[in-house]
């Protein structure tokens, strides 16, 4: 319980460095968090490089008889078009979170689609941190644009979002509030800046108690891009004994 308690702080602090950094007044209250890691923090640094090169092509590698969805949720998804979000560590000119459902599209095939929320989030970190804490705060159930494809008709739905003051962002949970996915196979990515997955692959499996929700994978934001968070990715890929 001790270290559970000089890790939360250990996080604040990085939270509260990180949010100053970025020049604001923004207060930095403790999520309400407990497993937490503080290695690592959210920031502006881009790392430029194609997240689908070198794989192979999606058609090739769907798992046999399954309908496969990607779905992912960044603070860059806007109505528009991808913004450039200073809440967004950038992985060349895609979110991170955006990144993982890149490679994992590239090797597992299906369909793709953003869940684009029908207000856009602030794109400056700090205005986009206090915005999400009062939907935090407010157990809100923001709205998403009508998505194109029909989850019912999927097998597998990969599931994607960065982790947000320690949770799932609300717009997921207006997600897993609109879609029964009872009988799917959920695997969920997520992209974090030291939480790792702070809890949420359980919070999706109590939000979709009929669903079978595999192992998800937690990527640090600041690492996506990089060779080694590609491999890892595609590593975590062949545990799930999908294909
Ligand atoms: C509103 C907000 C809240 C965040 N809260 C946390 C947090 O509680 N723990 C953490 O490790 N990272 C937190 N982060 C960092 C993001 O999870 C991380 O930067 C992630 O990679 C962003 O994904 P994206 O590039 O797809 O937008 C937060 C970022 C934002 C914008």
């Amino acid at each position: 319980m001790k270290i559970k308690k000089i890790l939360a702080a250990a996080l604040a602090l990085a939270m509260a460095l990180s949010l100053a950094a970025c020049g604001s007044s923004t207060d930095s209250d403790e999520p309400a968090q407990e497993e937490t890691v503080a290695e690592e923090q959210p920031s502006d640094e881009t790392a430029a490089e194609d997240p689908s090169s070198g794989e192979t092509t999606a058609e090739d590698t769907a798992p046999e008889g399954q309908k496969v969805l990607i779905l992912y949720f960044s603070a860059a998804n806007t109505k528009d078009t991808d913004a450039v979000s200073s809440a967004t560590p950038m992985a060349g000119d895609v979110s991170s979170t955006r990144w993982i459902a890149e490679i994992v599209h590239g090797q597992m095939g299906g369909d793709i689609e953003a869940i684009v929320p029908s207000v856009d989030y602030p794109l400056s970190y700090n205005e986009c941190a206090d915005y999400a804490k009062d939907e935090a705060n407010n157990d809100a159930r923001p709205a998403f644009e009508p998505l194109s494809v029909d989850p019912a008709e999927y097998d597998v739905i990969f599931i994607g979002y960065p982790i947000w003051w320690y949770e799932l962002p609300m717009v997921l949970e207006t997600f897993f509030d609109t879609y029964d996915l009872s009988g799917k196979t959920i695997v969920p990515f997520m992209t974090h800046g030291g939480s790792r997955d702070g809890g949420t692959f359980q919070m999706i499996q109590e939000r979709e108690p009929g669903a079978t929700v595999l192992d998800g994978i937690a990527v640090s934001g600041t690492a996506a891009g990089s060779d080694s968070a590609r491999q890892d990715v595609l590593d975590w890929l062949n545990t799930l004994g999908l294909k």
